[in-house]
């Protein structure tokens, strides 16, 4: 068989890790042949390949990225949709694809494999917003690089008595921002899922204050304050159309100086969260996952994807992914806020 792999999104650190375990298990299991496509939906689109030998995926579990390069491409745009994918297949000889992607690249694949495209997929996403799995890879990476920045935001705060804002990922949940502030002992943790009024915020800065700690505040770049409008539409879309995320604890560290008199400083960490070397964690759950998506072709499981759920590599159906966001739940946030103020 000529399996085709795809990375589509936002990149993540793991997708490499992916892409080996999906070659080296393919190839030396089941005798398959791999190839590539460039840029996400981009190059199926489009049908530009490159061929993945042994020897191309060699000691790329640790490389951030992806080989493969990625984007935001919609297949059913510029000139897609099923039948140009197919004719596109065809004429490269390949029999079956794997997709790893997050909801969009997953919702994506769900419509080409019920329009009879052969797809299995694997779920990808630092945001761990992804329901039907427990983790997704790159996730861990992203709190590990969180939390580091942050423990480093806290020494420079408490030398100068200030109180520090470190805004994390996070577009519609908080994941990224209850672990990293759990770890890093944060004064309050503000996360989409969770109201929260600025006169709140400013009681928990002002009670570390009061007890000698220079505050620290988490947010999750989708967080709103209770009662004001969503942050993202004041801030417009790029020249592609796509929200400008990010921002948010810049808004957020006047309103504070302003109620506290503490001097305040914010930092966004933005793209740092998704770039370089995966953990550990992530490159064996990453590689865990590619080789149980070979079997999953192998097996003719289409319109399935593979995912984690307690310490075992499961499939589950599309559509079990699609449609809900993963929250934080209540007893999460509530087990972290015991630790605020
Ligand atoms: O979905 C992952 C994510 O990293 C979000 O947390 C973030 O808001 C968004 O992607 C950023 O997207 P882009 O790389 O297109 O700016």
């Amino acid at each position: 068989m000529k399996i085709g792999i795809l990375t589509s999104g936002g990149d993540c650190p793991g997708l490499n890790a992916v892409i080996r375990g999906v070659v080296l298990k393919g190839i030396a299991v089941h005798g398959h042949e791999f190839v590539g496509f460039l840029d996400g939906w981009r190059g199926v689109v489009e049908g530009d390949i490159i061929e993945l030998p042994r020897t191309m995926v060699r000691g790329i579990a640790k490389q951030g990225g992806t080989i493969l390069g990625t984007s935001r491409t919609n297949p059913f745009e510029n000139n897609g949709g099923p039948e140009v994918i197919k004719a596109n297949m065809d004429r490269l000889g390949i029999d079956a694809l794997i997709a790893i992607g997050g909801e969009g690249t997953l919702a994506a694949a769900k419509r080409l494999t019920d329009a009879g495209l052969k797809i299995v997929g694997v779920p990808k996403t630092v945001d761990n917003d992804l329901d039907a799995t427990d983790y997704t890879f790159g996730f861990d990476t992203a709190v590990e690089i969180a939390t580091e920045a942050i423990d480093r935001l806290r020494t420079t705060g408490e030398s100068h008595h200030r109180c520090m804002i470190a805004e994390v990922m996070g577009r519609h949940v908080g994941w990224i921002a209850l672990h990293a502030g759990m770890a890093s002992g944060a004064h309050a943790i503000l996360i989409p899922e969770q109201k929260a009024s600025m006169e709140q915020i400013a009681e928990w800065v002002l009670s570390a204050r009061d007890r000698g700690r220079a505050p620290l505040v988490v947010v999750a770049e989708g967080f709103v304050p209770e009662g004001q409008e969503t942050p993202h539409s004041e801030r417009g879309l790029d020249t592609f159309g796509r929200p400008r995320l990010g921002g948010i604890s810049e808004m957020l560290a006047p309103d504070l100086e302003a109620r506290t008199g503490i001097e305040t400083r914010a930092t966004v960490l933005g793209h740092i969260q998704r770039g370089g070397v995966p953990t550990a964690f992530d490159r064996v759950l990453a590689t865990r996952l590619g080789m149980a998506a070979v079997d999953s072709v192998v097996e003719g499981r289409w319109g399935t994807m593979v995912s984690l759920n307690g310490t075992d590599i499961v499939h589950v159906g599309f559509d079990a992914a699609l449609g809900n966001i993963k929250a934080v739940p209540q007893h999460r946030y509530d087990e972290a806020a015991v630790l605020f103020g």
